[in-house]
């Protein structure tokens, strides 16, 4: 047994995974082009199901999987190999069975990183986000994509300094848009060497069933939240735009605790507040943070049918003030009206 097998995923079915009409024909396009030899690059914003999309597929390659997530601080050695070591060996005297000699020393050993094992055996390689890591710690690959050809470096053992790379093996690469921060350009001459399938927010039926699968809430309530969500996303007023990810977490956080929009609107207008404007803001401008909220108001108050009013409480800390859901005015003295108007 080789320690670096350790890294290895086994190809499995993902919990909770949904296959819709559109999840099904990405996957079967994404297999396509893996079947006739080209890694599949997925590209888009965060919370199109990029990283679950590529372990789905690894899933169906039904080769072990090995995974990466790109990161600033890689090297090729953190990809490749390196040697590390202190090793210690026992030897038993043949002649005096009693005697068991250990023996330390500080001899550096070459241990083979996961891209050199996802290449030795033919596994499959999901690199996460790779192009967090820096272009140069990637320049590995092109050979490897290319040639099918593992340039190693020296002094890994006695072996061979290039390793040829199985034909099993399998690339599937993630990356977000390089707007978003953290991510480098990828080099040209890697991304010729891939499909690159540039992925969108979900379409509604998979963002519900996605939704649905993952609180299992009602088909309803999980209707009001996607309904909300892709709103405000189609309002296009966001610094960026909402997830799937904004109506897993207010779908989950009802499910605790055991709440529904309907009958608890307020708290259920605060859970969206406040969950929606975090996912939508980067540095948290009150600016933004008001104008989504305002936004997340008005599409609570339409999703329940509940008029032009809808009591939420104010940020000042007032509860259940009763606010136009159009304009935003603050209706004094109609809390209660409000209120049981809501609840019933
Ligand atoms: N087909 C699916 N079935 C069930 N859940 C899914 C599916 N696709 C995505 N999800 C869920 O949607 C959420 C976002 O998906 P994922 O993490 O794959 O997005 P991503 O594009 O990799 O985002 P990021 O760029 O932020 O890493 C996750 O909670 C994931 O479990
Ligand atoms: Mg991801």
């Amino acid at each position: 047994m080789i320690d670096e097998m350790t890294t290895v995923l086994e190809p499995a079915p993902l919990p909770d995974f949904v296959e819709t009409k559109y999840v099904k024909d990405i996957t079967k396009r994404a297999l396509s082009y893996i079947k006739a030899g080209f890694p599949v690059h997925l590209r888009g914003p965060s919370g199109t199901g990029k990283t679950t999309l590529a372990m789905h597929l690894a899933s169906k390659i039904e080769r072990p999987v090995v995974m990466i997530h790109g990161d600033e601080e890689f090297t090729t050695s953190d990809l490749v190999g390196g040697e590390h070591g202190y090793r210690i060996r026992k030897v038993v005297d043949r002649f005096i069975s009693r005697v068991l000699k250990t023996e330390e020393d500080m001899v550096k050993r070459w241990v083979d990183n996961r891209l050199t094992v996802a290449c030795k055996y033919g596994f499959t390689l999901v690199y996460d986000e790779f192009t967090r890591s820096r272009p140069e710690a990637n320049n590995i690959l092109l050979s490897i994509l290319q040639e099918k050809m593992m340039d190693l470096p020296v002094g890994r053992g006695g072996e061979e300094p290039y390793l040829r790379v199985d034909p099993d093996f399998t690339a599937i690469f993630t990356s977000n848009p390089e707007e978003y921060a953290g991510v480098h350009r990828s080099q040209d001459a890697l991304r010729d060497r891939m499909i690159t399938m540039d992925l969108d927010h979900f379409d509604y039926d998979t963002e519900l069933a996605i939704t649905l699968a993952k609180a299992k809430l009602s088909k309803q309530d999980s209707q009001v939240i996607v309904n909300i969500v892709r709103g405000l996303r189609e309002s296009r007023k966001c610094e960026f735009a909402p997830t799937v990810r904004g109506c897993i977490m207010i779908a989950k956080t009802l499910k605790a605790q055991k709440l529904t929009p309907s009958k608890s609107s307020s708290t259920f207008m605060q859970m969206c507040q406040d969950i929606l404007a975090s996912e939508t803001s980067r540095v948290g401008s009150k600016t933004n943070q008001d104008r989504v909220k305002q936004i997340v108001r008005e599409l609570v108050a339409k999703e329940l049918g509940i008029g032009k009013t809808i009591s939420v409480p104010e940020e000042t800390g007032k509860e259940g003030i009763a606010v136009n859901a159009v304009d935003n005015s603050v209706i004094e003295g109609e809390k209660e009206k409000t209120e049981s108007l809501i609840e019933m």
